[in-house]
């Protein structure tokens, strides 16, 4: 892992404009600091989506096309906390569907958490967990042939290029059958008053959460950043529908990674750029599937329409 952060991160930073993938964000710290932002009165993307969640459950149902009588499997990429999911299945055994919950994560840790809560609040429930690499654990659970629905919540492909989603929903759909379900949820494209304060809050969590990046590089590379030296510097672009988040020199500076390690060199004003938030509308997302082979069949929105969940089918 760290030594490949340390080729990522030299790669990143040699290259015109610099670059550090977002990846790296998450270690403990990140993940803290993220479920922080995720409560932000700015970051409204978790609210709208756990409204659509609380108020539109049944629509949710009947959008994934399952017989309450024919089992299914119900997986989802990167589960976190499962708060906006627990909405879903408490509702489907409710219901009498047959199915189980697969919650895939690469954090064993949160799985267990999640594993925990979900046994007391709902005991009822089937869980499998499955800890590891997305796309690996889809090609073990594809020789069951069960119909599935997988959700990828949170707007997380909007971490993605557009080729890299494009790619990523591709691949998904090679380890899916007809007729399965992809449940997509994605923040839509809206004026910079309203995204750029959830990537520029006022309490600076995001702030911190970008130069957490700086810190893992001193801590596990033996970088010299000075922290005071850089600056949190997000932008927005309505027209493209994409937040950017950039780390900004404050001034001319030299950063060393360990004693004998390469330097780079930053001008004042210089960035680097941290990570890509896609927003998305109808044009955007038929464009990055055009060529997989999923089709657009619902898509539900909170009542402001801030955020939007799809239900893709494989075709
Ligand atoms: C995880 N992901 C969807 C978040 C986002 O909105 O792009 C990560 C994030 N970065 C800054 N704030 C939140």
């Amino acid at each position: 892992m760290t030594e490949q952060f340390r080729i990522d991160v030299e790669h990143g930073l040699a290259s015109q404009p610099k670059t550090l993938p977002s990846k790296y964000f998450y270690d403990e710290i990140g993940d803290d600091l993220f479920v922080k932002i995720m409560h932000m009165p700015e970051y409204y993307l978790t609210r709208a989506e756990l409204e659509i969640f609380q108020h539109q459950t049944d629509r949710i149902i009947s959008s994934l096309e399952q017989k309450s009588d024919t089992y299914f499997e119900l997986i989802e990429l990167g589960a976190g906390d499962g708060t906006k999911t627990k909405k879903l299945l408490s509702r489907l055994l409710e219901k009498g569907f047959d199915f189980d919950y697969l919650p895939v994560d690469i954090s064993q840790h949160a799985l267990d958490n999640l594993n925990e809560s979900l046994s007391k609040e709902l005991p009822a429930l089937q869980v499998r967990t499955q800890q590891g690499d997305y796309f690996e654990i889809l090609e073990s659970l594809k020789e069951s042939r069960n119909p599935k629905v997988v959700l990828f919540l949170g707007s997380n492909i909007g971490n993605l290029s557009d080729e890299k989603a494009s790619e990523f929903i591709y691949r998904l759909g090679s380890n899916l059958q007809a007729n399965d379900m992809l449940f997509l949820g994605v923040d839509l494209i809206k004026s910079e008053d309203i995204v750029l304060p959830a990537y520029n809050d006022k309490q600076g969590i995001t702030r911190d959460f970008n130069l957490n990046l700086l810190t893992r590089i001193n801590n596990e590379l033996g970088g010299n950043f000075d922290l005071n030296g850089f600056v949190h510097a997000p932008e927005y672009s309505e027209t493209e529908g994409i937040a950017r988040s950039f780390i900004e020199s404050t001034k001319d500076q030299v950063v060393t990674l360990g004693c004998d390690g390469p330097t780079f060199a930053f001008e004042k004003g210089e960035k680097i750029h941290t990570e890509i938030s896609r927003k998305y509308n109808d044009e955007v997302l038929k464009s990055i599937i055009k060529h997989t082979d999923f089709k657009i069949q619902a898509k539900l929105m909170d009542s402001q329409s801030f955020f939007a969940d799809y239900v893709l089918k494989r075709t």
